[in-house]
C-alpha cells in the first residue's frame, strides 16, 4: 500500500512539476549546432547562453511541459527587428552539425536563407521521428538528400530549394506519407523522378524545377488527388506528358517548360477548367493545338511557345472566359488568328515567329 502511495506521489510530482530549465543534452546539442556556424552581422546567437535554452534563445522553442526543444526557427530574411537594426539580410557560414540529431523531440527545423551555410544535410536527421518541417532553403548545402529521408513519417514540409544538392532523389522519398509541400527546386539533382512518386498522396505542391532530372514524367503523379501545383521545368525530361496529368481534379499550375518533352498536347490538359497556369514552352511538342477550349476556359497564363506545333489556332479559344497571357510564338502555326474578347488585349509577340499566321494583331490576312 505504501509503495502504491509512493507511486501516486511520484506520478503527481512529475505531472505537475513545472520544468524550469531545458534538458542538459538539448542545451549541449544546441551549443554544438551554434559552434559549427558563424553569423557575423546580426548576432542571432548572442542570446544562446546561460542554462535555460528554453528561455529567450533566439529562434528556439520548447514544449512547456517537458522543456524539450521542439523548434529551431532561424530565417535569414524576416521582419524581425534585429534585421532592421542591422539594415541587412542574414548571412551565415559553416555547416549544420549532426549534433542536431540529438534534439529528438524536434518538430520544426528551419535554417533558411542564410546564403552561405555549406556542408551536407546530416544523414542522422532521418532519425528525428517527430520532425514536421525541414526547411533549409537558400543556402549552399551540397551532398545528397539522405537516403532514408522516407523514415520521416510526420514530415509535412521538405524544402531544400536553392542549394547545391547533387545525386538522385532517393527512392524512399515516396514513403513520406504526410508530405504536403516538396520543394527541391534549383539544385543539381540528377537521375529520374521515382516511378512511384504518386504514392505521395498528401502532396499539394511539388517543385522539382531547375535541376538536371532526366527520364520521363511518372504516370503515377496522376494519382495525387490533392496536387495543385507541379513544377518540373528546366530539367532534361523526355517522353510525352502522361494522359493522367490532364485528369487531375485540383491541378491548377503545371510548369513543364524547358525540357525535352515531345508528343502531342493532351486535349484534357487544355480543357480542364481548373487549369490556370500551363507552361509547355521550350520543348518538342508537335501536332496541332487541340480544339477543346470553351466558356469555362480560364487561363492566367498559357505558354506553348518554342515547340513544333502546326496547323491553325483553334477557333474555340475565342470562346474562352479569360486568357491573361498567351504565348504561341516560335511554332509553325498558320492561318488567321481567331477574333474575340480573349484576343483583344494580346500583342503581336504572342503570335510572332510562326509560319503563316495573320490577322489582328499581326498583318491582315
Ligand atoms: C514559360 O517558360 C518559359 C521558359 O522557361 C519562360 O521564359 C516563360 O516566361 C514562361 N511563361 C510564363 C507565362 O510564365
Amino acid at each position: 500500500m505504501s509503495s502504491f502511495l509512493l507511486l501516486i506521489t511520484v506520478i503527481l510530482a512529475t505531472t505537475f512539476s513545472v520544468v524550469t530549465s531545458c534538458s542538459a543534452s538539448d542545451r549541449s546539442a544546441l551549443l554544438a549546432f551554434k559552434s559549427a556556424l558563424s553569423e557575423p552581422y546580426l548576432g542571432v546567437f548572442n542570446t544562446w547562453s546561460g542554462d535555460n535554452c528554453c528561455l529567450n534563445w533566439y529562434g528556439v522553442s520548447c514544449d512547456v511541459s517537458t522543456a524539450r526543444v521542439t523548434d529551431i526557427n532561424l530565417r535569414g530574411e524576416s521582419e524581425d527587428p534585429i534585421f532592421e537594426k542591422a539594415g541587412r539580410t542574414g548571412y551565415m557560414t559553416g555547416k549544420i552539425s549532426p549534433e542536431i540529431c540529438k534534439l529528438d523531440r524536434l518538430t520544426n527545423l528551419v535554417v533558411a536563407d542564410w546564403k552561405a551555410i555549406s556542408g551536407e544535410v546530416p544523414a542522422c536527421i532521418t532519425s528525428l521521428s517527430s520532425l514536421r518541417i525541414l526547411d533549409l532553403i537558400g543556402n549552399k548545402i551540397s551532398g545528397k538528400i539522405p537516403a532514408h529521408i522516407g523514415n520521416l513519417q510526420r514530415l509535412t514540409v521538405l524544402n531544400l530549394a536553392d542549394n547545391e544538392i547533387t545525386g538522385e532523389i532517393p527512392e524512399s522519398i515516396v514513403n513520406l506519407a504526410s508530405l504536403k509541400h516538396l520543394d527541391l527546386s534549383n539544385n543539381r539533382l540528377t537521375g529520374a523522378i521515382p516511378a512511384d512518386f504518386g504514392k505521395l498522396g498528401m502532396l499539394s505542391r511539388a517543385l522539382l524545377n531547375r535541376n538536371q532530372l532526366s527520364g520521363s514524367i511518372p504516370a503515377s503523379i496522376g494519382n495525387i488527388y490533392r496536387l495543385a501545383d507541379l513544377d518540373l521545368s528546366a530539367n532534361q525530361l523526355t517522353g510525352s506528358i502522361p494522359v493522367q496529368l490532364g485528369k487531375m481534379p485540383v491541378l491548377s499550375t503545371l510548369n513543364l517548360d524547358s525540357n525535352s518533352l515531345s508528343g502531342q498536347i493532351n486535349p484534357n490538359l487544355l480543357s480542364n477548367p481548373g487549369m490556370g497556369i500551363l507552361n509547355l514552352s521550350r520543348n518538342g511538342f508537335e501536332g496541332s493545338i487541340p480544339d477543346v477550349f470553351g466558356p469555362k476556359t480560364y487561363f492566367m497564363a498559357l505558354d506553348l511557345s518554342y515547340n513544333n506545333l502546326k496547323g491553325r489556332i483553334p477557333g474555340s479559344l475565342s470562346s474562352a472566359k479569360y486568357i491573361g497571357h498567351l504565348d504561341l510564338s516560335h511554332n509553325h502555326l498558320c492561318g488567321s488568328i481567331p477574333l474575340g474578347s480573349p484576343f483583344d488585349h494580346l500583342e503581336a509577340a504572342s503570335f510572332s515567329y510562326n509560319d503563316c499566321l495573320c490577322g489582328n494583331p499581326l498583318k491582315t490576312c
